[in-house]
């Protein structure tokens, strides 16, 4: 059952796209000019509640079962889990910082350059590693009656943005956003 670490690597995609938008949007920001606050709040919204509930706590899942299979996975399962948490931690601290600037802060931009620049490399570390170390790691491992249990444990979330669902509402703005962005690119 791969179909997981399709969807795994489907969502990197989408999640990729996603850092690259707030990578953007913060770099308005600290020259000084207007970003789209509300696209930064509704990525880091998305960011802290579709992948830290429930594409890396399944991620963390099914590395705990390698790990039974093969404890000398262990050191890379450690770190994997490690991640997720300075990830969840530190996407936390970055929307409160956010928001704490919409509502009226007064903060210097350096204040929030470092806490996104680490968040935003940090991420993108991680789902490089995650493809070039875990995703093998597991397809080795893993049995189908693994991946069953996996699914059954944690079973399937639709995504709330990019998922073939309906789309929340919070999310219209940025999903207007991401395909404007698409059409662009395939413009140029
Ligand atoms: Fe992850
Ligand atoms: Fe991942």
């Amino acid at each position: 059952m791969s179909d997981i670490i399709d969807t795994w690597r489907r969502d990197h995609i989408n999640f990729s796209r996603l850092l690259d938008l707030l990578e953007a949007q913060i770099g308005l920001y600290l020259e000084g000019q207007s970003p789209r606050y509300d696209l930064m709040l509704d990525i880091l919204y998305y960011m802290t509640r579709y992948p830290d509930i429930f594409h890396h706590p399944k991620e963390d899942l099914a590395s705990l079962r390698a790990r039974e299979l093969d404890p000398g996975a262990g050191v890379v399962v450690g770190e994997l889990m490690r991640q997720h948490v300075v990830l969840r931690d530190s996407g936390a601290k970055l929307l409160e910082q956010l928001q704490g600037i919409v509502d009226g802060a007064m903060l210097k931009r350096e204040s929030v350059k470092e806490p996104a620049g680490t968040y935003i490399a940090y991420f993108r570390g991680h789902m490089r590693k995650e493809e070039s170390e875990i995703f093998p790691l597991l397809q080795t491992l893993l049995s189908e009656a693994d991946w069953a249990a996996i699914e059954k444990a944690a079973p399937f979330e639709q995504d709330p943005l990019f998922g073939d669902g309906s789309l929340e509402k919070r999310y219209e703005s940025l999903h207007r956003q991401i395909v404007r962005e698409l059409e662009n690119a395939g413009a140029t």
